[in-house]
């Protein structure tokens, strides 16, 4: 793995900059290049929202200005990553062009103004996009001082309008071939829903029948995968726009956390590199265990997407403004917050942004350079002490990766069909709190882990595991079948292959598509629970609570581990295991909590050998991640327990920052460390 910026191979530091804000006033655009630098801040995001000051007029483009900012930053050792603006539309244009603006979920065309709003099947706004990057691009993308291009900005939403209800017609022809297709695989026979012609077909929306409730679930499936595939057709042609210019400058797009409408994994052989913008809201509490929890996940999954490393394109030095409340970060967390991304795989740490906006809705949003416009305040030495971290891990980490044994599915069209099921929990299934779950015994023992969706590879993991694989889609099953009988260990659990990639449920026993014979199970029934009820399963002597969601199997040359221990099915089987192959399948038949995750992972990851960043855990609250290159070992820990902590460390290791051997590493609260590891 080479750079992910070829032009300047570093770890960047640096964030959103919106010169444009500014332009009549030189000293301030003075002044920040000079604390810029005092706080080794070695790249920008630039223009993101400039259109209207790049194309003030149709057709009319004034580039001046932004060449000014990006040959002076670039002789002060400031490197730009430069934004295509479509982001947000500039008001000229949703003004004489409606069509651009995007048609709510209640139908109605919005006003102009806003960003994040547009139409994504527009040949109009598709066509304005593609002339103002041509423009830029032909400007900017062989100045030796542009290292990546920004597109747009948090690609986002739905739009409904005819121009979209069309493209999803055509998107449904082209999948399905014939309505009689399209029918059969929807089961529109149910409540006599056949459609007679493809003009009948409209994206489920609140107005419908059955408002979001479509209860044609191949539909509401459909529209969100046709959903994802425009936005990623769209980044398609921005990306082309600039390319053109010059193929070797890299895009990027931010994506977001947890982002419920697109599915990511579509994008990305569409993006060279992956980034995101990570707003973790950190309260001073034992909270924040579990959103560094989520945030390890989420970063995760951004290095999973391209199995590359990332970039963190957004976080804020202090506290957003969105939240409820905008709690300052405790002393500390910057470092431990800006350093559980480099920890997971990022090559940055970015910032909205450098200088706070004077007026309109972000001014009171965290920013490296507040109102009062010098170095003196907390928030500016907290990202001076990241930039002078960065600068000492640059070399050795630029480019290394993380390179786990370990597997996680966590697939978004499985969760979209999940979640719109009727049944068999409708106050909550819980799908993506269960992946954390399973995933937080493994962060627990700073085993590393990939996050992988039913379209990846998981040949050469040790474990792969599986969560709830309610849809089966594209041969997966076939995938996990293979990885099985050639040695892999696979945990599947209650409510797997059930339906097809249609919703269209297996007939002749779950888990279907040959997942029965893999995990050596039959799965009858699943019985709900309410909130608050329990059951629990026997294992090795111990009882480990179950809730939510018991599923009713029989072993069919299973062997049973574990079995229930209470109700009408106690005794009967809940965890078990088959060899398939030279592979072994265990299915956990409820949902578990932490207590089980953590024994039943603990002794799995020692029989496999999964690797994992130190020998022992840390202690709780404290993370520890691993970092490879060139052979080389970088462990990362982060303190997120509130109280200072000390982790002792195996023969070889060296504190990167101070360059000395180090065998045990004492960290205050919300600190960080990396070390590097030689042996073991
Ligand atoms: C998002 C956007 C930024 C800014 C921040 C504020 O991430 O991309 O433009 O609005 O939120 O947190
Ligand atoms: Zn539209």
């Amino acid at each position: 793995m080479t750079s992910l910026t070829p032009k300047f191979p570093h770890l960047l530091h640096g964030g959103d900059y919106n010169p444009d804000q500014w332009l009549d006033r030189p000293d301030i655009l003075e002044q920040d290049i000079a604390l810029m630098k005092e706080a080794h801040i070695n790249c920008v995001s630039l223009a993101i929202f400039a259109w209207a000051k790049l194309e003030p007029q149709e057709g009319v483009y004034q580039l001046d200005w932004l060449e000014e900012i990006i040959q002076n930053l670039y002789e002060n050792g400031i490197y730009t990553v430069l934004a295509t603006p479509s982001g947000a539309k500039p008001r000229w244009m949703s003004e004489k062009y409606p069509e651009i603006r995007r048609v709510n979920a209640a139908g109605q065309r919005e006003l102009s103004g806003g960003r994040h709003n547009h139409c994504y099947t527009s040949p109009v706004y598709r066509e304005k996009v593609r002339a103002i990057n041509t423009v830029l691009a032909q400007r900017f993308a062989k100045h030796p001082g542009v290292i990546l291009w920004h597109l747009s900005n948090e690609y986002g939403g739905e739009c409904r309008c005819e121009l979209c209800q069309a493209a999803f017609r055509e998107w449904l022809k082209k999948k399905y071939g014939s309505l009689e297709a399209l029918n059969k695989q929807w089961w529109t026979d149910f409540w006599s829903q056949t459609f007679n012609s493809w003009e009948e077909i409209h994206a489920p929306a609140p107005r419908n029948a059955w408002g979001n409730a479509e209860p044609v679930h191949g539909l509401s499936l459909d529209w969100k995968r046709f959903v994802t595939d425009q936005v990623a057709d769209f980044i398609r042609a921005e990306r082309d726009a600039v390319k053109a210019a010059d193929p070797s400058v890299p895009v990027t797009a931010n994506l977001m956390e947890d982002y419920y409408f697109y599915n990511y994994f579509k994008f990305k052989d569409v993006l060279d590199v992956v980034s995101w913008d990570a707003y973790p809201q950190w309260k001073g509490t034992e909270e924040d265990v579990d959103t560094a929890v989520s945030f390890a996940l989420w970063h995760d999954v951004m290095r999973s997407l391209k199995k590359q490393p990332f970039l963190l394109m957004e976080s804020v030095p202090s506290a957003t403004n969105w939240a409820p409340v905008s709690r300052l970060k405790r002393p500390g967390m910057h470092l431990a917050a800006s350093m559980q991304a480099v920890a997971h795989g990022s090559d940055s740490v970015q910032y909205f942004q450098l200088r706070k906006s004077r007026g309109a809705s972000e001014k009171f949003h965290g920013a490296v350079i507040d109102h009062c416009g010098h170095s003196d305040t907390r928030e500016f030495r907290d990202v001076e002490q990241v930039g002078r971290r960065l600068r000492q891990l640059d070399e050795a980490v630029c480019g290394s990766e993380v390179k786990p044994d370990v597997a996680l599915v966590f697939d978004m069209e499985n969760r979209w069909a999940v979640e719109n099921a009727a049944g068999p929990r409708n106050c909550g299934i819980h799908y993506a709190e269960d992946v954390r779950a399973h995933y937080r015994a493994l962060w627990r023992m700073g085993v590393p882990v990939d996050i992988v969706d039913e379209e990846c590879e998981i040949k050469g993991y040790k474990l792969v595991i599986a969560p709830m694989l309610y849809l089966l889609r594209a041969g997966f099953a076939q995938k996990l079948a293979e990885f099985v009988k050639e040695g892999g260990t696979l945990i599947g659990t209650y409510h797997t292959g059930i339906v097809n990639e249609n919703d269209l449920c297996h007939l002749g026993g779950w888990p279907g598509e040959g997942l029965g014979e893999v995990f050596g199970v039959w799965h009858e029934a699943t019985d709900g629970l309410y909130d608050g009820e329990g059951n629990c399963i026997l294992l090795d002597g111990k009882s480990y609570p179950v809730s939510e969601l018991c599923a009713l199997i029989h072993a069919r040359g299973a062997q049973v581990l574990g079995t229930y221990g209470q109700d009408f099915y106690q005794g009967e089987p809940a965890l078990t295991v088959n060899a398939y192959g030279t592979g072994k399948a265990y299915y956990l038949a409820a949902r578990a909590g932490a207590d089980f995750y953590r024994d039943f992972y603990r002794g799995l990851t020692e029989e496999l050998g999964c690797k994992r960043a130190l020998p022992a855990d840390p202690p709780e609250g404290v993370e520890a991640c691993l970092r490879e290159k060139d052979g080389e070992k970088y462990v990362f820990l982060q303190n997120f327990s509130g109280e200072a902590q000390s982790v002792p460390l195996p023969e070889g290791c060296v504190d990167m920052a101070s360059g000395q051997p180090i065998s045990v590493a004492e960290l205050a609260a919300y600190d960080g460390m990396a070390i590097q590891r030689s042996e073991g």
